[in-house]
């Protein structure tokens, strides 16, 4: 080669347009790529709460990890592991901490669901879901001609169903606590936030000033300390300081008493006398009556053949009321076929169309499964065993082309208010004994039915309108339902909280290792979006930051739309021409999530992209 070729400008100027060639393609193929620079992460929230993440890769911990949607309740979490408790005692101090610090969502008066896996690789499921009042019946939100009345399933007193969450955390505390801490202790540290205050973050700030009509509609100013007590045009701004003093007296009631702090004495006649002064039908009986159950859950093996290697993991997830463990358990079924059989010919690559398009055909078919089967197992016969069948799930999905999309078949089309909107919250908790815990929890839409309890100082839920009020008509999430989630009293809603443990299989001793534990909040979407971080990892081969931060997509059957975050343009002209309908969103799912290192150490991820979440470890 000629000298003087090297030391000329050519190569000077070659080199330059490699390194902008090279710099150009790792950007755009990194998806944590987005303009983060590692001392910029955050800095609205680290004004505020300095210890929040700095690590864009998420966080490490050799003996615990709390991730959770505040940095408030992550940092509560990780004090009980510290002084000795277990993952379920930190679960249990996180829960009652996001209901001061993160009202639009955590919550004393709504429910959820939890996966929990023992250090001895035993696994179950607590149902804390809220259930319809005793007088509840099939065409209470209808009117005379049988139209639907969907304002009254989505807000006000006649929306509320029987509160669920403290009835859930005192049956975790006595089933599961380690009992190194008391009951006591678990709770003075959310006592104490919302006697001192909880400073805003920009994000809470910005939600608390959307919500202030509906705040003011359904609440006396002078009892909701949410209402901005100024002039019209006065809003929350970051940094400002909210005392709970009401909700201060009432988790006092809960940690004296415990269960009776709530469903009995003050703070039940509080919330029944909050009832009675609207339309509301809860009574007394209804809140003795209220038991959680403890069910098994969802377990589904698969088998990925990735790169080079065979891997087995164990997916562990929420059964019936919630739909989340069958969806997802038929979802993975599904994508898995695709991966083992297809995988070398059509090149799947993370966020190509021909990914997307497969994801969205599977879940078309699997919502729409959703909406006819899935109910509270005991007022339904859920089809279980039919809908996780292999040959059934192969069947349905044969008739995915891979050409064209199918049209959902438009029984009625879905209306969707809030596709966006990030009502409910996640977290997950591992400790240093190998206890892990998974729990989502919800008021249902954002401060649920927006009626603050009168004295008592906390949102009562929304969560009457996760029933089908009226076979084919969707929800505030757009989902359908029919006779399977009709209303009946007692029976628990449909629900789509998603709490998810998965477990490794070690191909040295074949026995089944802790991996990841991880949920979101989202709505319908959050079947979806826990379905694609779990790919991320396992079929992707991402790390858990990156596999959280990617962009999502989302479908449900009905509507026939695909939404998403933000696409390559030539993946959105894809598909298009395959038939698609597109919609951008602001955001899909909040997800926090812990991976377990072959090491035993965890990575805590928490979805920082999105919001203020959080993950501190030690
Ligand atoms: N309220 C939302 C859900 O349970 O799916």
């Amino acid at each position: 080669m000629n000298k003087n070729y090297f030391s000329s400008g050519r190569v000077y100027i070659f080199s330059i347009f490699l390194l902008l060639f090279v710099l150009f393609f790792s950007c755009k193929t990194n998806p944590t790529n987005q303009n983060l620079d590692k001392t910029e992460l955050r800095p609205s929230l680290k004004s505020i709460y300095p210890y929040v993440q700095t690590d864009q890769k998420g966080v490490l911990g050799k003996n615990g990890m709390v991730v959770t949607a505040h940095p408030l309740a992550s940092q509560i979490g990780l004090e009980i592991l510290k002084k000795g408790g277990n993952a379920f005692d930190a679960a249990i101090a996180v829960k009652f901490a996001l209901a001061v610090a993160y009202p639009r969502a955590g919550n004393i008066a709504g429910g959820g669901f939890a996966i929990l896996r023992f250090k001895n690789g035993e696994s179950t499921a607590l149902d804390f879901r809220e259930t319809a009042p005793l007088s509840s019946t099939t065409t209470m939100y209808l009117d005379e001609d049988k139209k639907p009345l969907s304002h009254l399933s989505q807000e006000g007193h006649l929306s509320v169903g029987v509160p669920a969450s403290v009835a859930g955390m005192v049956e975790l505390f006595e089933k599961q606590g380690s009992k190194n801490l008391s009951w006591e202790e678990l709770i003075k540290p959310s006592i104490k936030l919302a006697q001192n205050g909880i400073i805003l973050t920009e994000n809470e700030a910005n939600k608390l000033n959307d919500y202030q009509e509906e705040f003011r509609k359904w609440n006396d100013e002078k009892n909701c300390v949410f209402i901005y007590k100024g002039n019209n045009t006065s809003k929350w701004t970051k940094g400002d300081t909210i005392i709970q003093k009401q909700l201060a007296e009432t988790l006092t009631r809960i940690k004296n008493e415990k269960r009776a702090g709530f469903y009995k004495g003050k703070t039940a006649e509080l919330l029944l006398k909050e009832i009675n002064k609207g339309k509301g039908i809860i009574t007394q009986k209804d809140l003795d009556d209220y038991k959680p159950v403890w069910r098994k859950p969802i377990s589904q093996t698969i088998s990925l053949a990735n790169s080079d290697k065979k891997t087995a993991y164990t997916i562990l997830s929420m059964p019936p009321p919630s739909s989340g463990g069958i969806a997802l358990a038929q979802l993975m079924q599904g994508f898995t076929n695709y991966i083992n059989q297809n995988r070398s010919p059509l090149n799947l690559k993370h966020n190509s169309a021909t990914t997307l398009h497969i994801l969205t055909e599977l879940e078309r078919r699997v919502y729409a499964d959703r909406a006819t089967y899935l109910g509270d197992p005991g007022f339904y016969d859920v089809p279980q065993k039919m809908l996780l069948d292999s040959s059934y799930n192969m069947e349905r999905n044969s008739t995915i082309s891979l050409f064209k999309k199918t049209p959902s078949d438009s029984i009625k089309e879905g209306k969707v208010n809030s596709i966006e909107s990030m009502e409910t919250t996640h977290f997950s908790i591992t400790d240093k004994e190998g206890n892990a815990i998974s729990l989502t929890t919800t008021l249902n839409g954002n401060y649920g039915s927006k009626v603050m309890v009168s004295g008592a100082g906390f949102f009562l839920n929304n969560e009457m309108d996760d029933f089908s009020i009226k076979a084919g008509f969707p929800n505030q999430f757009g989902l359908v339902g029919a006779e399977a989630n009709k209303i009946e009293a007692n029976k628990r809603m449909l629900s789509s909280m998603t709490p998810t443990i998965i477990e490794k299989v070690n191909p040295k001793t074949g026995k089944n290792e802790l991996f990841m534990v991880l949920g979101t909040p989202g709505g319908s979407t959050i079947i979806t979006t826990v379905f694609q971080v779990i790919l991320n990892v396992t079929v992707f081969e991402m790390d858990i930051q990156d596999a959280i931060n990617a962009k999502r997509v989302h479908h449900q059957w009905l509507p026939d739309e695909v939404y998403y975050e933000n696409l390559d343009d030539a993946v959105i002209t894809k598909l298009k021409k395959l038939g698609h309908k597109l919609k951008k969103v602001g955001q899909l799912g909040k997800t926090e999530a812990i991976l377990v290192l072959p090491n035993g150490d965890f990575v805590g991820a928490a979805d920082y992209l999105r919001g203020d979440d959080t993950a501190l470890g030690y």
